[in-house]
């Protein structure tokens, strides 16, 4: 059984206190996670870059692992208001989201900005989970798996070095993020298909069925089992689920349950 991932993306959410109140809370839902090494669920945490290091602090004795949602691909230098994967790496964290469509499509990063990015986080050793997915106009005009495609082509073209502990790709359509409308079982199937094909073509077969698929948008209690139960599907990146340790707590279960 490959090792299933649930990462919680907390977005310009939470403050440090409520960061570190969040791991107690969740340990205390599932002790589980104290135990080094014991769960087939590998919970990863996304807080805001403020809270990375106290979240990472708190979560020291449990196999949480935190990450960061965003990087510059420089290692250092007159960047104002960048991070750093070594800064990140520093703070505790061991993963970063690199092309969240909030980024790309709020802040206004391109394709190419997101394969620097990629290039960089891979290149630091730190777990890239590179997301993809298309429009609700693109999906409308059947453009979904060509938008896709090429997110993919440009992040992954011509990169050495990419194994399942530098990458992980989360399919999140972009108009099920935060919208309360998930996508469909099927459509996420057949997007997973298409993604492992691609990811095969592009960092050869051995590597590319390694890599990690997960979904993301609108998941919450209750509808989490159906996108684990397509065979190419190994997580989930939640944003608004993830914001409350009950309700997390409540998806590690339904994915431990799988
Ligand atoms: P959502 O966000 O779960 O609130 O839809 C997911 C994401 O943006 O990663």
């Amino acid at each position: 059984m490959p090792k299933l991932w649930l990462a919680a993306n907390w977005k310009m959410n939470k403050t440090v206190s409520e960061g570190q109140a969040f791991v107690g809370r969740l340990v205390e839902q599932i002790p589980g996670l104290i135990k080094p090494g014991a769960g087939e669920v590998q919970v990863l945490i996304f807080p805001g870059l403020v809270s990375l290091q106290s979240v990472a602090t708190a979560a020291r004795d449990t196999t949480i692992r935190v990450g960061a949602q965003d990087c510059y691909f420089e290692a250092h230098g007159a960047f104002t208001g960048e991070v750093s994967l070594p800064q990140i790496k520093d703070a505790g964290g061991s993963a970063v989201i690199v092309g969240h469509s909030e980024r790309r499509h709020v802040i206004g990063e391109d394709n190419r900005l997101v394969a620097a990015k990629l290039r960089a986080t891979i290149n630091a050793g730190v777990l890239a989970v590179l997301c993809v997915g298309e429009l609700a106009e693109e999906r409308d005009a059947g453009g979904a798996f060509r938008v896709v495609d090429e997110q993919l082509e440009t992040a992954l073209a011509g990169l050495a070095g990419v194994t399942e502990r530098t990458l992980a790709v989360a399919y999140e359509p972009v108009w099920a993020i935060g919208s309360g409308r998930s996508a469909t079982v099927p459509d996420v199937e057949e997007m997973a298909i298409f993604i492992r094909e691609r990811l095969v073509e592009h960092i050869g077969e051995e590597r590319g069925k390694d890599v990690a698929i997960m979904y993301g948008g609108s998941v919450k209690p209750g509808n989490l089992s159906g996108y684990m139960s397509i065979r190419d599907i190994t997580g989930a990146l939640v944003g608004g689920a993830s914001l409350d340790a009950d309700s997390f707590a409540a998806l590690y279960r339904e994915m431990e349950g799988q």
